[in-house]
């Protein structure tokens, strides 16, 4: 690889910043580190990336604990000082007009206040790779303030985060009783995931009877894949039970709606496959044509 590159690429990476803190031999001390981030839920750990020399690690070693203060966007001056200088230089916390400590609950090590999050770390794991220590801490305490943004980190300098995008979804009014099936089907989760087949003869699309409590609503072949589940070979292996001898197409089109009635709405993100049924005649199927629905699932 070329070290060239490769130098100017992982400038590009974005991240945010955290000041790890920490206690010890070396005294109370403080470092940025952009290269954190949790690696589990349940148990919560969150792993840091540090640099052999550091005071920090040493600490750490010995003390087995640290604190993780994500910064928020107002803070990259303490993250400077806190990233610029080594406890070794000069004492980070004693700085003039900079950092405000909070007391731990859990650690011995401060915590700083006005971040995004303040998490009271155990060490769980410190293995060395590649060039630096991964330490991963198990989070004992954890606090944070939804009222702060973080502050982000690329090519060497500091942003704050900028507008939200949306990423695309077709909107598609429909009626009453299409929008009540499918919210009835999502059971109250935002996003309802299906695995469906259009099947076309000429400009209709075979529909089936699909029951769920005693309603019955018409609508092409879907089912609502297990987290997990293959798409392809489920809805193939469904319309072969249900005896459609359909040939499908394995390339996945992908359709993501938002489902709207009245005021309410509903997200579902459909999975496609097309297809051709082979014995159209000898079957008493529904081939269908209009409405919204259809038009947002076919074009
Ligand atoms: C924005 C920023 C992010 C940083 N991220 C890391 C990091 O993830 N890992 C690391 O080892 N050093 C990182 N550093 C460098 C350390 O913070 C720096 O070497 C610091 O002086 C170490 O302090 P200490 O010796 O007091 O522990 C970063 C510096 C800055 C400015």
């Amino acid at each position: 690889m070329e070290r060239k590159v490769a130098n100017k690429a992982q400038r590009h990476f974005v991240t945010g910043v955290s000041m790890i803190t920490s206690n010890g031999r070396h005294g109370k001390n403080v470092m940025a580190a952009e290269w954190t981030m949790q690696i589990s839920y349940d148990p919560l750990l969150i792993a840091i990336f540090l640099h052999q020399s550091s005071v920090t690690l040493k600490n750490i070693h010995e003390t087995k604990e640290f604190g993780i203060n994500v910064a928020s966007e107002k803070q990259s001056t303490i993250v400077n000082i806190a990233g610029g200088y080594s406890g070794s230089e000069i004492d980070k916390l004693k700085v003039k007009n900079s950092f405000t400590f909070l007391k731990s609950k859990l650690i011995k090590s401060p915590i700083i206040a006005n971040c995004v999050i303040n998490a009271e770390c155990k060490v769980f794991l410190i293995k060395k790779i590649g060039d630096h220590v991964m330490v991963v801490g198990k989070v004992v305490a954890m606090r944070y303030d939804k009222t702060k943004k973080p502050l982000l980190y690329h090519t060497g300098r500091y942003y704050q985060i900028g507008a939200l995008i949306e990423p695309f979804r077709q909107k598609v009014k429909v009626n009453k009783s299409t929008f009540e099936w499918f919210s009835k089907e999502a059971e109250g989760k935002f996003i309802l995931k299906c695995d469906g087949a259009i099947i076309k003869s000429g400009e209709k699309v075979l529909f089936l009877k699909h029951t769920k409590n005693k309603l019955i609503y018409e609508t092409i072949p879907y089912l609502k894949p297990k987290r997990g589940i293959n798409y392809f070979h489920l809805i193939q292996k469904y319309l072969k039970n249900i005896g459609l001898n359909v040939r499908l197409k394995p390339k996945p089109i992908i359709k993501r709606l938002v489902l709207e009635n009245k005021s309410k709405n509903q997200r579902i993100n459909f999975v496609l496959f097309k297809g051709v049924l082979h014995d159209i005649s000898s079957k008493n199927l529904l081939w269908k044509k209009e409405g919204k629905f259809l038009k947002a699932l076919c074009n």
